[in-house]
C-alpha cells in the first residue's frame, strides 16, 4: 500500500468548495437501524451544535435516515445555517414504513428525493447530492442507467437546485464514466484501515483530484468497528505512542492516505466528536504508517 502523506492540512475541497478535512455523519442521530426518532433529541441536536461550534462546516446525511428524522434534527439546530456549512445528501433509495430499503433510484424517484431533502433541510439548493448505487452491495442488482440517472440530477443542477453532485457505493469504472459525464464533487464509499477494498476507486480519485470521503471510517457500528479497531494490536500501539484513542489512529491513518481525504465520522456523542475533531493534531510518521500497514483487514460490506 502507498501512503500519500504523513501531515494534514486543515482544510481541503469539496468539488471547488473549501471545506474541514473533518466533517460530520449524521446518520448516527436516528433511532436504532437508522429509523424513527433518537433516544434523546435533544442530546443529538448538542452533538450538531457542537460541530459546527468546533469547525465542522461539512454535514452528510439523507432524507431516508429516520426517514425525515436525521434532516429535521439538522434543520432544528442549525437552521439559519451558517453561510460556510455546506450540507450533502444522498438520493437512491427509500424507507417503507416498517423501516426497510427500498429501491427508488428511477430519475423521477431521485429528483423527488432531492426535494424531499430541500424540504426537511430548509434550504433551496443542496450544496452536493451523492447518487448511491448499489454495484457494490448486490452486483446482481439491474440499476437504472447511470447516464438517466445523472442526467436527472444534472438537470436540477441547471435549475439551481444541486451545486454539487457525487456518486457513492461504486466501482472504479462508474467513478470514471460519472465524472467524464457531470464532472464529480465528491465520491463516497465505504473504506477505513480495517477495509481497504476500496483502494482502487481511492486510487482514481487521486488521479482524477476528486474527493474521497469514506464512510464507515471507523469500520461501521454494525458491525462493531470502533471496538475491533481497539482490539487490534497494532492500532493500540501506535495509539499508545501517540496518547490518543484508536478510533483517533484509524481516522488520522485515513487523513494520511490523500490530501482530499474529507472524513465524516459518524457519532451521537459529544465526547467523541471532540475527540474526532482532535484528530487533525496527530501527525503519524513513516514508522507509524508502516506498522499500521500490518493491520488484519476485516471487510465490512457495504
Ligand atoms: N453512502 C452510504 O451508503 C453511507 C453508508 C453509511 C454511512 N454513511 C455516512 O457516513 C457516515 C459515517 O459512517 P458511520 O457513522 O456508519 O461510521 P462508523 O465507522 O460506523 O462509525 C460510527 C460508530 O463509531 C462510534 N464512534 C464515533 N466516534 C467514536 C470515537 N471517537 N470513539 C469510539 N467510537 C466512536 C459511533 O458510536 P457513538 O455514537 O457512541 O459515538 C458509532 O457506533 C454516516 O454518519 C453517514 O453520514 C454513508
Amino acid at each position: 500500500m502507498t501512503t500519500q502523506s504523513t501531515t494534514s492540512s486543515v482544510t481541503s475541497f469539496l468539488g471547488d468548495k473549501p471545506v474541514h478535512r473533518i466533517g460530520f455523519g449524521a446518520m448516527q442521530l436516528a433511532g436504532p437501524g437508522v429509523f424513527g426518532p433518537p433516544a434523546d433529541p435533544d442530546g443529538a441536536r448538542a452533538v450538531l451544535r457542537r460541530a459546527v461550534e468546533l469547525g465542522v462546516d461539512h454535514i452528510d446525511t439523507a432524507q431516508f435516515y429516520g426517514p425525515d428524522v436525521v434532516n429535521d434534527l439538522i434543520r432544528e439546530a442549525l437552521h439559519p445555517y451558517p453561510e460556510n456549512l455546506r450540507l450533502v445528501t444522498k438520493v437512491g433509495a427509500t424507507r417503507d414504513d416498517q423501516g426497510a430499503w427500498v429501491p427508488g433510484a428511477e430519475p423521477a424517484d431521485l429528483k423527488h428525493q432531492v426535494e424531499q431533502n430541500l424540504r426537511s433541510l430548509g434550504v433551496e439548493r443542496m450544496d452536493l447530492v451523492n447518487l448511491r448505487r448499489f454495484e457494490r452491495d448486490d452486483p446482481d442488482r439491474v440499476e437504472p442507467a447511470l447516464e438517466d440517472q445523472l442526467g436527472a440530477l444534472a438537470e436540477l443542477r441547471e435549475e439551481g437546485k444541486i451545486d454539487l453532485i457525487g456518486v457513492s457505493s461504486v466501482t472504479a469504472e462508474t467513478v470514471r464514466r460519472a465524472h467524464e459525464l457531470v464532472g464529480l464533487g465528491e465520491v463516497q464509499n465505504a473504506f477505513s484501515i480495517l477495509d481497504r477494498t476500496d483502494e482502487p476507486v481511492l486510487e482514481v480519485c487521486r488521479e482524477r483530484g476528486i474527493a474521497y470521503v469514506p464512510y464507515f471510517p471507523l469500520g461501521s457500528a454494525f458491525t462493531g468497528g470502533p471496538a475491533a479497531l481497539a482490539a487490534d494490536e497494532h492500532v493500540s500501539t501506535v495509539a499508545a505512542r501517540h496518547g490518543v484513542t484508536a478510533s483517533q489512529v484509524a481516522l488520522a491513518w485515513l487523513l494520511a492516505q490523500y490530501d482530499r481525504m474529507l472524513l465524516i465520522p459518524g457519532t451521537s456523542s459529544v465526547a467523541h466528536l471532540e475527540e474526532n475533531m482532535a484528530v487533525l493534531d496527530i501527525v503519524l510518521d513513516a514508522d507509524d504508517l508502516a506498522r499500521l500497514d500490518q493491520v488484519e483487514p476485516k471487510p465490512v460490506g457495504h
